[in-house]
């Protein structure tokens, strides 16, 4: 199995989740975001234009891993590939999906949030994954249980982080960065703003590897 999908998880501390409503100003966004020291961002399938804001800034910020989150089949996965998205995220995950990611060779970030969903996609070789909702499947003190029987296992936790518990999730053993959305929140946002917390996010302290 090849292991890009590490290598874009280990860049950066904090993945921005991105729902992106509007193509205005987009650049704004990056700019302050890049600014921000950011290096791989997800957007969300959950918006019309959000096909549109990946084969956008794709092409316009090289530099930038940019995935594609919310993927929820096979289709997903073929439109956000056609888009220039560098990977996918999803929320949870089918067999089917998991298949397609391999076959295609592209890289992919499964969504899980319990035991039985690791070990499905664990027999196809996955072994990096989204703990999503984390905190609301039990926090860090699940994704702590999970080492136990999984230690090889590492974790993106995206759901319910953000800038004051961000650095506890980091600090766990099995998680390689977090995602979420309080970067960009649906209302805001002033570049200075986006680029102030970005630059706090992606200065989150290293995580001690083993
Ligand atoms: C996601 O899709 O990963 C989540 O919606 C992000 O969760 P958050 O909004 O709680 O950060």
């Amino acid at each position: 199995m090849h292991n890009y999908i590490n290598s874009i998880l280990t860049i950066t501390p904090v993945m921005p989740v991105l729902t992106i409503n509007t193509l205005d100003k987009i650049e704004n966004l990056f700019d302050a975001l890049i600014e921000g020291e950011i290096k791989a961002v997800e957007i969300t399938l959950r918006t019309p234009c959000a096909l549109k804001a990946i084969e956008k800034v794709s092409k316009k910020y090289p530099s930038l891993r940019i995935g594609a989150g919310t993927v929820l089949n096979v289709k997903d996965l073929k439109s956000v590939k056609d888009a220039g998205a560098s990977f996918a995220v999803s929320p949870g995950c089918t067999k089917k999906l998991a298949r397609k990611a391999l076959e295609a060779k592209f890289p992919f970030l499964p969504g899980i949030s319990n035991a039985s969903e690791i070990m499905n996609l664990l027999d196809l070789g996955y072994k990096i994954f989204k703990f999503f909702p984390a905190e609301a499947s039990g926090g860090i003190e699940y994704i702590k249980s999970l080492r136990g029987p999984f230690p090889d296992i590492m974790f993106c936790p995206t759901g319910g982080i953000n800038e004051k518990n961000a650095s506890d999730w980091l600090g766990q053993k099995n998680v390689l960065c977090v995602g979420g959305s309080w970067l960009v929140p649906e209302v805001i946002s002033s570049y200075t703003e986006i680029k102030k917390r970005a630059l706090i996010a992606s200065s989150l302290k290293e995580k001690i590897k083993n």
